[in-house]
């Protein structure tokens, strides 16, 4: 038995990066899956790779029409929703002061990472409600949980998502709907990684080895796969079928630890 065998599974932001690693892993777990993405070619050729329980449809999802258009194909195709991922995100910058943040910059952001969400997750309970079951979960960000990871416009964002997350479980509780989500430290092997550093190859490399000189977990990187093998067992009824409200850090320790007065010792003690 898969773990999510005969499940139906809305997958946005699934053409690229934790999204699409979340697609292949609900896949091979048994689930049928549905890429929603903006990225038409890209989330097509990932459902076209993967076989016929993976199709793609195109969705913006800071627009209703679209949010409401996929919901309706995946119970006109499957009679039914189960889960509810909604991932897709961007950014718009790494560390911007407050004085150079522009209103359209934070208009964007806010439509896409956190209107989104809230308009994936409502479409999606109009059919589980009915259903009495069903799972939402999202993609947050670690910078919920500690300060100081990105930009202000993004980790006003993701604490937007990472509120709504327990809002609705309060809501959604009483029809058995489960709500959840990840909120995972860099990744560097997505498309928004990839994006912010596309200025210079060496800008990259120099990004990628402070994330891991600074990360608390030594010896491993963090990648797309873990985040969605985490979303996995947040979506599996079998194992996380009493979570709801949970903000799931996959940051190694990162936001735990605050290594100030450990590095001061180490530097006394070596004088
Ligand atoms: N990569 C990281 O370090 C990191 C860390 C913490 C949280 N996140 C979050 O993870 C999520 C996935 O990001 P990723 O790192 O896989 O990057 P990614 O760029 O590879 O994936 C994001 C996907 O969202 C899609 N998308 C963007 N705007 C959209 C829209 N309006 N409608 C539908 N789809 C849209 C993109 O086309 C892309 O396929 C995001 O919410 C991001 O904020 C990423």
């Amino acid at each position: 038995m898969k773990r999510l065998d005969g499940k139906v599974a809305i997958i946005t932001g699934g053409a690229s990066g934790i999204g699409a690693a979340g697609v292949r892993l609900f896949s091979e777990n048994g689930a049928k899956v549905i890429i929603a993405d903006i990225q038409d070619d890209l989330g097509q050729k990932l459902a076209d790779q993967i076989g016929p329980n993976v199709d793609y449809i195109h969705c913006d999802v800071s627009k209703e029409e679209d949010i409401i258009n996929l919901i309706n194909s995946a119970v006109q195709k499957y009679g039914k929703l189960d889960i509810m991922y909604n991932n897709a995100g961007i950014i718009d910058g790494i560390f911007t002061s407050i004085l150079d943040t522009e209103k359209s910059d934070l208009e964007k952001l806010l439509s896409v990472n956190l209107i989104g969400p809230i308009l994936g997750a409502k479409h999606a309970a109009k059919v589980m409600i009915p259903q009495k079951k069903g799972c939402i979960l999202f993609t947050a960000s670690a910078c919920v949980n500690i300060a100081g990871l990105g930009t202000h416009s993004y980790a006003a964002t993701k604490h937007g998502v990472s509120g709504l997350t327990r809002n609705l479980a309060a809501e959604l509780g009483e029809y058995g709907l489960r709500v959840n989500c990840v909120s995972p430290y860099a990744v560097v092997d997505t498309g928004i990684s990839k994006g912010v550093a596309e200025v210079e190859e060496e800008a990259a490399v120099e990004g990628r080895r402070l994330i891991g000189e600074v990360s608390n977990l030594k010896g491993k990187v963090l990648k797309a796969d873990d985040v969605a093998r985490a979303a996995l067992f947040l979506a599996n009824d079998d194992e996380a079928g009493y979570i709801s409200g949970v903000n799931l850090v996959i940051d190694g320790g990162f936001s735990v630890v605050n290594p100030t007065m450990m590095n001061a010792y180490a530097q006394f003690l070596a004088k």
